[in-house]
């Protein structure tokens, strides 16, 4: 295996484009981007490709000539992909990675049987469309074969990531954790966006109002940790205002449960006062 082995990246979406631009910065030759066989996968893929100085091709033209083959399709795809790319190549020698946060390195059985070192290697970050994250200091955590792990180790080295091994049967709860640090924050802040609208204020208004406390937020958590930063009504004991509050969202009920969801998660996990009267307004 080169120090700097090709890579084909299978799957040109959100992962597959950002993770492909990021090795390309890093000094690695991706070598083919491979698409479905849709016109609209297809044009992804040249995409990505055009800018790596890749080749675009499909599940059906892929040409694995690469030492890695890195599946960045969806969870439920992977052992499906996998499939479809056996004939693609003598899997002897080979590496493969996918990056499911969820599902352990088993996903890819199909290329382990016949003589690829497999893992599953998954960057705790958020990629979306429209933004490509910077992988400095970002988590990788790895699980799989040794020779996939060396590789994956050191691939995420020269990323500027950082690798820890997680086990098969810590991922689900890995992958739930995750959840909270970003798309579930994404689901509270546009809850909060729903309660905005009810003091009169737009989304995007509220979105410009809330940046700066939720980015003090976040900074205070980070430095000073979870109990120095929690202010406000339930840290205070202020039962009268939590109670107002409660039937304020009543005409919100979506957001009202998720006010009380995590009112009793504060009351569990962070210094709160008056708990008793404060359990008794929060039973929902
Ligand atoms: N997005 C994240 O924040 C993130 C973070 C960490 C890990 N991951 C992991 O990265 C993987 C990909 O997620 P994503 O968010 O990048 O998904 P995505 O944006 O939906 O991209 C998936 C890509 O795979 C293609 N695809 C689907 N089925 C395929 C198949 N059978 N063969 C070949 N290509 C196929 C899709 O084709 P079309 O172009 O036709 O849709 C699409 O281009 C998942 O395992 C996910 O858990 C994602």
């Amino acid at each position: 295996m080169p120090a700097k082995p090709q890579i084909a990246i299978v799957g040109p979406g959100r992962l597959g484009g950002a993770l492909s631009f990021a090795l390309t910065a890093a000094g690695y030759r991706v070598s083919e981007v491979i698409s479905r066989v849709t016109p609209s996968s297809q044009k992804r893929a040249r995409d990505i490709a055009r800018k790596t100085r890749s080749f675009s091709t499909t599940l059906k033209t892929a040409n694995l000539k690469s030492d890695l083959i890195w599946f960045c399709v969806p969870d439920r795809e992977i052992a499906r992909a996998a499939r479809a790319l056996i004939p693609s190549a003598e899997w002897k020698g080979k590496v493969a990675f996918h990056s499911s946060g969820a599902l352990a390195s088993g996903e890819l059985n199909v290329l382990r049987r016949r003589g690829a070192a497999v893992a599953s290697v998954h960057p705790m970050m958020t990629f979306v469309r429209g933004s490509i994250p910077s992988l400095k200091g970002v988590a990788f955590a790895l699980e799989g074969d040794a020779k996939a792990i060396r590789l994956a180790r050191k691939i995420t080295r020269d990323l500027g990531g950082d690798a820890f091994p997680i086990s098969k049967v810590d991922k689900i709860a890995y992958h739930a954790w995750g959840g909270f640090g970003s798309p579930l924050l994404v689901a509270m802040l546009v809850t909060a966006e729903r309660v905005a609208k009810a003091a009169g204020l737009s989304a995007a208004q509220a979105r410009k109002i809330m940046m700066p406390i939720v980015r003090q937020t976040l900074a205070n958590y980070i430095a000073l940790g979870p109990a120095a930063a929690f202010s406000g009504p339930i840290v205070r004991g202020d039962v009268s205002i939590v109670r107002k509050h409660m039937r304020k969202l009543r005409k919100i009920p979506r957001a009202k449960e998720v006010y009380v969801a995590l009112a009793r998660a504060a009351m569990q996990y962070l210094p709160s006062r008056n708990r008793k009267e404060l359990g008794k307004i929060l039973a929902l």
